[in-house]
């Protein structure tokens, strides 16, 4: 009899426990789910939240502040920005605020940002005025279009596409950047602070490059409007004067 009892107790017990149980699991999944929804709006995770480190600096969207020096990011070729980021990193580029931001992470990330980066199509500012003169915008528009073979200079659109917009995966696009970013790019090839990986076609090209041409280069690129399609070509046009983009160096990829 004792034993009946004991044993019908321990049932209810199990009975009682059972139920309790299912009901805590209801109640917290219950929670759980509200809590992801009231979550929701506040926080997403995804790649443009978690580059607004790199937005504070490079305008919303990667689409370049208007200080004048920041160079957008939004649009240009993945492999590009890619080969970049891991320059910053290596010291064949230098600006310490923005490499410590990317010193930690690991290179298929800076490849995941890249391609996020690359991915976004937003408006490009309105081409500077020039207060250049005819001559000096006409031999910009020479080098660029031409280059001047005797003097061993290819034109720019050789590698950097006919429309300037550059080519996929690795050449950038010429349009669009700020004169004072351009003109210190250049500069810095010539003194060496700016490296690509081997082999590095722009330190061959601006060893041939006088500051003259390298300032009319810059004036007639600034005051060039976009064209309608501003994406990356996708395959270098035919070869006139010496390599061809294909034989420019980029990164190992991660
Ligand atoms: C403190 C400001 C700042 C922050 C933050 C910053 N950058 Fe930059 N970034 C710069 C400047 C300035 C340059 C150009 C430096 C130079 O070569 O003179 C640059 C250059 C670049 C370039 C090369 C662009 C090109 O056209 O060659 C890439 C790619 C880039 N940044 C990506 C990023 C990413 C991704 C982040 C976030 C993880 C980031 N940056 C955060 C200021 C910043
Ligand atoms: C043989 C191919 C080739 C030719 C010709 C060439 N470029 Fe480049 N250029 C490149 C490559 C490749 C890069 C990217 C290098 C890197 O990865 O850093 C580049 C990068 C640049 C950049 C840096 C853009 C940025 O967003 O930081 C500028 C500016 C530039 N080139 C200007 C010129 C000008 C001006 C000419 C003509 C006088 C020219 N290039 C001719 C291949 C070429």
């Amino acid at each position: 009899m004792t034993a009946i009892r004991a044993g019908s107790t321990f049932m209810t017990l199990t009975l009682i426990n059972t139920h309790l149980l299912r009901w805590l699991i209801t109640v917290c999944l219950a929670l759980l789910a509200a809590n992801i929804a009231s979550a929701a709006p506040s926080f997403k995770d995804d790649m443009a939240q978690r580059t607004l480190a790199c937005t504070a600096c490079h305008g919303s969207q990667g689409r370049a502040a208007p200080d004048g020096y920041y160079p957008r990011l939004a649009g240009k070729p993945a492999g590009y920005l890619y080969n970049q980021l891991v320059n910053f990193r290596e010291g064949k580029r230098h600006y310490a605020l923005m490499t410590q931001l990317i010193a930690p992470l690991t290179d298929a990330y800076l490849m995941e940002m890249a391609q996020h980066f690359s991915n976004l199509e937003v408006p490009y500012p309105a081409p500077e005025k020039s207060n250049a003169s005819p001559a000096a915008l006409a031999r910009g528009q020479q080098l660029i279009l031409k280059g001047e073979p005797a003097r061993g200079i290819p034109a720019c659109v050789q590698c950097h596409g006919s429309a300037m917009t550059g080519v996929a995966p690795n050449v950038p696009g010429l349009l669009g950047l700020p004169r004072d970013y351009l003109n210190a790019q250049l500069g810095a090839w010539k003194t060496g602070k700016r490296r690509a990986h081997a082999p590095d076609c722009m330190k061959a090209v601006v060893a041939v490059l006088s500051d003259e041409d390298i300032n009319a280069a810059s004036n007639y690129l600034v005051a060039q409007p976009l064209p309608a399609n501003t994406r990356p070509a996708a395959s270098a046009p035919p070869l006139a004067l010496g390599q061809t983009a294909a034989n420019c160096g980029s990164a190992p990829k991660p």
